[in-house]
């Protein structure tokens, strides 16, 4: 049985803190879940850690598609959650259609959308047809070009203004929401004001739950990582020192040996050269 919406909301009741991560593709999605991770995010972001763009905003619904499919192909046990991307939910028509094609093409159990007060009607509609919507706020990275990448919300007005936002999306029926880059006082005070798990990624400690670029965790992304990142690991080291020993190993001949090859009767070739 895969974790719902429900089951994250008990986990905020209960007070055990949510952990959350991305995933884009099977290997990662069964390594998250091998790894006991209960929530995955098909985020947008993939399209600079998978795709190579410099920012989330040339994201196709084709490409969450593709992503998202991929990891609802092999996993069976997490909550997947997958961004709706750039503009595919201006209006209520936009987020209905947007979300029709993610979710039956892919099969993920909720949306993300960025924004506050401003989408909710977007957010009500999605919820009246039964999609968990999930939110986020502070520094929403398709709007950068508008906000800058920046720590948001750091002045009382604006601060005040979030509040007023998280408090909005829970009355829209949002299930969750995602704080990024705030904050970490202000994100504990929303934390507390609404009943919805909120998850944190450069949020502080008082936020219900967590959730991390799998690149940045893994030490995978070329490039400074951001300051809320912590790399649990450096597997893109691991990974370059790996295939440095296989091209090594082809033009020194070692590889490969007989134990990766097979063998043919020496008559059945005689017979082939003949
Ligand atoms: O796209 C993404 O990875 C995200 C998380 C950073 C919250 O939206
Ligand atoms: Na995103």
């Amino acid at each position: 049985m895969r974790v719902t919406v429900a089951d994250v909301q008990k986990m905020k009741q209960d007070g055990e803190r949510i952990a959350m991560i991305t995933a884009y593709d099977c290997s990662s999605a069964l390594i998250a879940e091998r790894a006991g991770v209960p929530v995955l995010l098909v985020g947008d972001s993939l399209g600079m850690v998978m795709l190579g763009h410099s920012t989330t905003l040339p994201v196709t619904l084709d490409d969450m598609e593709r992503h998202a499919a991929a990891v609802m192909r092999v996993s069976q046990k997490a909550l997947v959650v997958a961004d709706l991307p750039f503009l595919s939910y201006a209006t209520i028509e936009d987020a209905v259609s947007s979300a029709r094609r993610l979710m039956q093409s892919s099969g993920v159990q909720a949306v993300k959308l960025e924004g506050g007060k401003s989408i909710t009607p977007q957010i009500r509609r999605l919820v009246d047809c039964g999609v968990p919507v999930m939110g986020h706020l502070g520094l929403t990275p398709q709007s950068q070009h508008q906000i800058g990448l920046r720590v948001q919300a750091r002045r009382a007005e604006e601060a005040r203004q979030l509040i007023e936002d998280a408090l909005a999306l829970e009355a829209a029926g949002a299930f969750a929401l995602v704080l990024e880059v705030v904050p970490a006082p202000l994100a504990a005070a929303v934390s507390e004001k609404v009943s919805i798990p909120v998850i944190g990624i450069g949020a502080g400690a008082g936020c219900d739950g967590q959730v991390q670029v799998w690149h940045d965790l893994l030490g995978l992304f070329e490039g400074r990582p951001p300051r809320h990142a912590k790399r649990f690991a450096d597997i893109g080291a691991a990974m370059e020192q790996a295939v440095r020993a296989y091209a090594d190993d082809v033009r020194s001949g070692s590889f490969p040996t007989d134990a990766q090859s097979s063998t043919m009767n020496p008559n059945e070739l005689a017979a082939a050269l003949a």
